[in-house]
């Protein structure tokens, strides 16, 4: 396993689309191998979400884990899921503004609108099927991880980019003067 380079704002990878994994592949050594430093990576820089496009590989693959996260530390606990292909359909009109920063732009938080419920299909790590409904903030980072591998970034999302904000800024200024959405 390794600690893969996460790409920055500006690198062109990220606005890249990503190309699917073929479904008979996802087990061979190569996918595992990538998925495996994909978790350390994300786990190393407490990250909440990891997708291909970050770390060099433009594959449809993303990975989501939300615990006791330090760099997220009032989020919601989101179990350690690997995203294979996922094909994300909101199940609602109703957008709910929230804070994300991401591992390719450090050190910001920036108000993102995001449904509140979407039905997500993909593969697991097994090529299993994946068929769910996410909420809240679950449903927020999944939209933010398979935004990724569209070429999207949150700062694409944002609708006021007056909220945009240094996390040393934003530690001072935003935390507990408004209440999290998620
Ligand atoms: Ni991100």
């Amino acid at each position: 396993m390794a600690i893969l380079k996460v790409a920055r704002l500006g690198h062109p990878v990220l606005r890249q689309r990503a190309e699917p994994v073929a479904p008979n592949a996802i087990r061979s050594t190569e996918i595992q191998r990538l998925i495996d430093d994909m978790i350390d990576t994300m786990q190393e820089y407490d990250g909440a979400g990891l997708a291909g496009n970050q770390v060099h590989t433009p594959k449809r693959i993303a990975v989501i884990e939300v615990l006791g996260n330090p760099r997220y530390p009032d989020a919601p606990h989101v179990p350690l899921t690997v995203l294979v292909n996922p094909v994300v359909t909101p199940l609602t009109d109703e957008m709910e503004e929230g804070w994300e920063g991401c591992l390719s732009v450090p050190d910001m938080r920036g108000q993102v609108p995001r449904f509140t419920a979407v039905r997500l299909e993909c593969y697991d790590r097994h090529g299993e099927p994946v068929d769910v409904v996410a909420k809240d903030f679950f449903a927020r980072v999944i939209q933010h991880e398979t935004d990724h591998l569209d070429g999207i970034v949150y700062l694409d999302r944002m609708r006021d980019l007056s909220t945009l904000s240094f996390v040393a800024e934003w530690n001072k200024h935003w935390l507990g003067l408004h209440e999290q959405d998620d």
